[in-house]
């Protein structure tokens, strides 16, 4: 006979209660607990020390085969390397991301460019007419791309069952639901049961499986941090909508590192693999304009080469305005107090904002001296000549601080045809100049590189 009982679930992180909270205990997040109902199969063998006759075996650890993992390739470059050298056989994989910013175009293109193996593409959200149309719009056609519109998990089983496939993909996990739980779907202990049902999945028949999941308006990953403990690896694909660029970032993987970062380009057929990312990031201008500085950065192991505006401006009202994108405010405002302190500048009263072009997001610190010089050059209308770049971070007495990998950037910006770099003092040791074309100029504060920039 089956058992039901009704416990409350935080939406936020998935704790546990059996009354309902108003503050969650576990995060500190109010109002998120949710009512739901759990059915337990009542089974007669409770005890936990009997054992089932199929559960394995302790092994030696030496004894155990290491068996070298098994990498499927996607055919897609960037996924590829994001995944740490292609998909592993086994290993569930979740894919998250805003709606609308394309987790269903990127995993149907994967499905549809995978030759030979038989892959299923369950859909819960769309119906076949509508994933037909997607890849006719991709306009790859692939015969081993198999379609199923069902969001009971146990018909999708049978199914797998009958077609064997050697890939799935599920979009998405809000929309299943199992028969054994009783809440609605979408809900926390559904999600985390179906999840876990492809977890096992995945684990015993040696199946890769891709959830697709939703994201939350502040960016976490609806519903479930649960989630992302279950599976292997946590892929984020972000953007800004208004931009053609996508962002394919890894959170998390067990079989890899989290430092790269794979690009795409949304186009009227489907997404495209931008394999030099600075070639797009760099606005290709004829004559020098004020406020524009690019820096050598590193994302995950690529160098990349990206623009910074910067609009500085008369403050209208009284209170001058700060605003940026894709570059944290606070340390644009760090970096504007050491700008005032430093050269005496009156930014106070004036409004200043920061846009990284290309809709990126960007986090590495060898940024800052492309955002001051950037800042300057808009507020005293001088250009910065198209020629010159930057990868050094600025400290908060003004030094030059030196970054990691410089010889990587160095070597970039040689690449792309600059003919000056910019960096710290600190960073000269150790890096060969003979080999670049491209002049390195080390500096240690920021008074040397106004006076260089702007004489
Ligand atoms: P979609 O994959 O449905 O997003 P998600 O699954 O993350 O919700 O992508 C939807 C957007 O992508 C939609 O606005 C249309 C656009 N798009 C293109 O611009 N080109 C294309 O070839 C395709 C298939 C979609
Ligand atoms: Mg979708």
């Amino acid at each position: 006979m089956a058992r039901t009982n009704t416990v409350f679930f935080c939406q936020n992180c998935g704790a546990q209660s059996s009354k309902w909270i108003g503050r969650c205990p576990s995060c500190g997040e109010w109002n998120t607990y949710v009512e739901e109902i759990i059915q337990h199969e009542t089974s007669k063998n409770k005890s936990p020390f009997k054992v089932h006759k199929d559960s394995p075996k302790p092994q030696k650890i030496e004894e155990i085969q290491s068996g070298a993992e098994i990498r499927i390739n996607t055919s897609d470059h960037e996924l590829n390397r994001v995944l740490g050298g292609g998909l592993v056989s086994g290993s569930l994989v979740l894919v998250g991301g805003e709606p609308g910013i394309g987790k269903s175009t990127l995993m149907l293109q994967v499905a549809l460019n995978l030759k030979g193996i038989k892959v299923l593409y369950v859909t819960g959200e769309e119906s076949e007419q509508q994933i037909k149309m997607r890849a006719e719009r991709i306009g790859i056609v692939n015969p081993d791309c198999y379609v199923l519109a069902e969001t009971i998990t146990q018909n999708i089983f049978q199914h797998i069952e009958q077609l064997q496939p050697g890939m799935i993909i599920v979009d998405s996990i809000q929309t299943l639901h199992t028969d054994y739980i009783d809440s609605s779907a979408g809900s926390i202990s559904q999600i985390r049961e179906c999840a876990s049902e492809f977890q096992k999945y995945s684990k015993i028949s040696n199946v890769p499986v891709i959830l697709i999941g939703h994201i939350t308006k502040d960016g976490t990953l609806a519903g479930p941090k649960i989630l992302e403990h279950m599976v292997d690896t946590v892929l984020q694909f972000e953007g800004e909508r208004n931009y053609g660029y996508r962002i394919l970032r890894c959170v998390k993987n067990r079989f890899g590192s989290t430092s790269e970062l794979g690009i795409y380009e949304m186009q009227n057929t489907g997404l495209r693999e931008v394999e030099n990312p600075s070639e797009i990031l760099l606005s290709h201008r004829d004559e020098n304009l004020s406020g524009i500085a690019i820096s050598a950065m590193i994302e995950g192991l690529r160098p990349m080469m990206i623009e910074t505006q910067a609009l500085v401006s008369s403050a209208a009202y009284g209170t001058p305005q700060r605003s940026s994108t894709g570059f944290d405010s606070r340390r644009l405002n760090m970096l504007l107090a050491v700008l005032e302190k430093r050269s005496g500048f009156k930014l106070g009263i004036k409004d200043v904002f920061l846009n990284i072009a290309g809709g990126l997001r960007v986090d590495d610190t060898a940024i800052d001296l492309a955002v001051i010089s950037a800042v300057l050059s808009s507020s005293e209308d001088i250009p910065v000549n198209q020629k010159i770049c930057f990868a050094a971070e600025v400290g908060l007495s003004g030094e030059i601080r030196s970054v990691n990998r410089i010889e990587q950037r160095i070597a970039e910006a040689d690449k792309l045809g600059f003919e000056k770099i910019f960096i710290s003092r600190y960073n000269l040791k150790g890096i060969s100049q003979e080999k670049f074309n491209i002049q390195v100029i080390p500096v240690s504060k920021i008074e040397e590189v106004f006076s260089r920039l702007f004489g």
